[in-house]
């Protein structure tokens, strides 16, 4: 059997752990080949892949980043091309990557991404290729799987920034704002902000109110608290104006990348309460680096779990963990919603009970 695996959308910690896991589970469990595929689903269009062995893998579990790298322009349908003039045009190259797959001798195509990735591997399904799906991003957006690897490092991350700029706020009395990412869901920001104390937490999912927030961090002051931390997602909507979209680009499989929004309730506050207000935005800090216990081994998980059903020949699934039980579920289901922060999540909830503002009341 030769297996290709791939790693596509936006790289998080815990790509190399998969990587690892699939590539000694099908060689010691049942004689595999495994081929990786580069710079996700662009390494399938222009045909650029490379054996990998056991000695490849040797040691990388707690290595950050992909060993195969990845890329958010590599959708075969909508693939961008430079031309010669420096511009680019949008290709449809779904034909080369089914080609080229054929003429690798695949048997399956093991893609690891995040809604993205599960969207392009559901239309190369749809045109008869053996996918199946592995989920990470440290977004945890996904549907059909309690979590993706990449969210656990991200939320520490965001902790350990949160417990650095508390000492500095305290020190001169002031309200630290910092953004953190996870797109159109609040995960990262509800539990990174949650593990590091922070006083406002700010989510796509919950409308805030300018006045809310003032009020909550003027009676922080008026009862004698040094500083106040507000954490906010780079995805929430301001009250007068929806999201804050850095920047639109057609290249990439998600053309909108938000960001910005730190520096718009940093400066809101500041005029509003009259408190020093700073910002931090904590950006790629979030997906580089190692990645936590927790994400090594879930990642291992995943990936010795996608060479199994490799080996048994079960397809067009994607590896989900529910209650810490791992199983396969059809890669239709994944994407059939982003998973984002319900009113009644047990977090949140928790949130309310001890005080922490979503800007709401
Ligand atoms: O999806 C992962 C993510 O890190 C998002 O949280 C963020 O909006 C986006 O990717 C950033 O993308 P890029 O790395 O292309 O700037």
């Amino acid at each position: 059997m030769k297996i290709g695996i791939l790693t596509g959308g936006g790289d998080c910690p815990g790509l190399n752990a998969v990587i690892r896991a699939v590539t000694q589970t099908a060689t010691r469990e049942f004689g595999a080949t495994v081929i990786g595929i580069e710079d996700g689903f662009e390494g399938l269009v222009d045909c650029r892949y490379r054996l990998l062995t056991e000695r490849d893998v040797r040691g990388i579990v707690g290595l950050g980043g992909t060993i195969l790298g990845t890329s958010n322009r590599g959708d075969p349908w909508h693939y961008p091309v430079r031309k010669p003039d420096g511009r680019y045009e949008i290709q449809d190259r779904s034909s080369d990557v089914l080609r080229h797959f054929r003429e690798m001798g695949l048997d399956v195509l093991i893609a690891t991404g995040g809604d993205g990735t599960m969207n392009i591997a559901k239309r190369l399904i749809d045109h008869g290729m053996p996918v199946i799906g592995v989920p990470k991003t440290i977004d945890n957006d996904l549907s059909a799987t309690d979590q993706t690897f990449g969210f656990d490092t991200a939320s520490q991350v965001v902790c350990e920034a949160i417990d650095r700029l508390s000492t500095t706020a305290a020190s001169h009395q002031r309200v630290m704002v910092i953004e953190v990412m996870g797109r159109y869901a609040g995960w990262i920001a509800l539990n990174g902000g949650m593990a590091g104390g922070a006083d406002v937490i700010l989510i796509p999912e919950i409308p805030f109110d300018w006045d809310a927030i003032f009020r909550r961090l003027q009676k922080r002051q008026d009862n004698g608290h040094r500083f106040s931390i507000v954490c906010v997602a780079e995805g929430a909507h301001l009250p007068e104006g929806g999201e804050v979209v850095r920047e639109i680009d057609n290249r990439r499989t998600d053309a909108k990348q938000l960001g910005g929004i730190g520096a718009v309730v940093a400066k809101r506050i500041e005029e509003g309460t009259g408190i020093e207000t700073r910002v931090t935005v904590l950006g790629h800090l979030q997906r580089g680096g190692s990645p936590t216990a927790f994400d090594r081994l879930l990642a291992t998980r995943y990936g010795v779990a996608a060479a199994r059903y490799a080996g048994q020949r079960q397809y067009g699934v994607m590896v989900s963990a529910r209650a810490g039980v791992i199983r396969a579920v059809p890669i239709k289901d994944a994407i059939a919603k982003t998973r984002t922060v319900e009113p009644d999540d047990d977090l949140l909830r928790a949130a309310r009970s001890i005080g922490v503002s979503f800007g709401d009341e």
